[in-house]
């Protein structure tokens, strides 16, 4: 680990602090007047998924909503507020929900562990594991199984928010704005766009297009 204790990670601020007025004195200057970032970035709350870094995007650029297992859950109002908020006052143009290979909220929903709380919050990511269950299981290896489960998580997840009234809305209002699928790879630290099709969910109507 980097840091020891509570005190270290303040010393930090401070030294990283200074770095950046050294490259910019404006730089909290500018940061201080307001954000209008261009992206709502929706993640899991793994540790390891700190997307500014794994992006280089420096803070204001994103909007940030992170559960475990990144899930878009059309009853989380904690969600819903994040989201109306972004389109429809920061007028994000992209929206990215990101998975990752490894989460722990996507072995839980695989093997059926329980460890409480949690069970019940990735029982949604248990469902599309029962309804893709051939697919999966015919995959030779225990990640491999998990890999693609949390892929068709975030499929779900991306479908799931044009299912959203915000995002009807929004698509009523002619909006630009894209909905991406991405996964992220600690093992590489790579990231995979999964070039998620969207056109089927932009429908006036609700549609009942599969995965
Ligand atoms: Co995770």
């Amino acid at each position: 680990m980097r840091y020891n204790s509570i005190e270290e990670i303040l010393k930090n601020n401070q030294a990283w602090v200074a770095q950046k007025l050294v490259q910019d004195p404006t730089y909290f200057k500018k940061l201080a007047t307001g954000q209008k970032p261009p992206y709502l970035y929706i993640g899991c709350s793994d540790s390891r998924l700190a997307l500014t870094r794994f992006t280089g995007t420096e803070p204001g650029e994103l909007f940030v909503h992170r559960n475990i297992a990144n899930q878009v859950s059309l009853t989380d109002i904690n969600f819903l507020a994040i989201l109306e908020y972004a389109v429809m006052h920061l007028e994000v143009k992209d929206i990215i929900v990101a998975g990752h290979y490894g989460c722990g909220g996507i072995k839980a929903a695989l093997e059926g562990r329980t460890i409480g709380l949690v069970d019940n919050w990735v029982n949604p990511i248990r469902e599309i594991y029962l309804q893709k269950q051939d697919e999966i299981d015919a995959l030779p290896t225990q990640e491999e199984r998990w890999d693609r489960l949390a892929e068709l998580n975030v499929q779900m997840q991306v479908k799931n928010i044009y299912q959203t009234s915000v995002m009807r809305q929004a698509l009523q209002q002619q909006k630009a704005l894209e909905v991406h699928g991405w996964v992220v790879d600690i093992r590489t630290g790579l990231i995979k766009n999964l070039q998620v099709s969207t056109k089927q969910w932009q429908l006036p109507s609700l549609s009942v297009a599969a995965l």
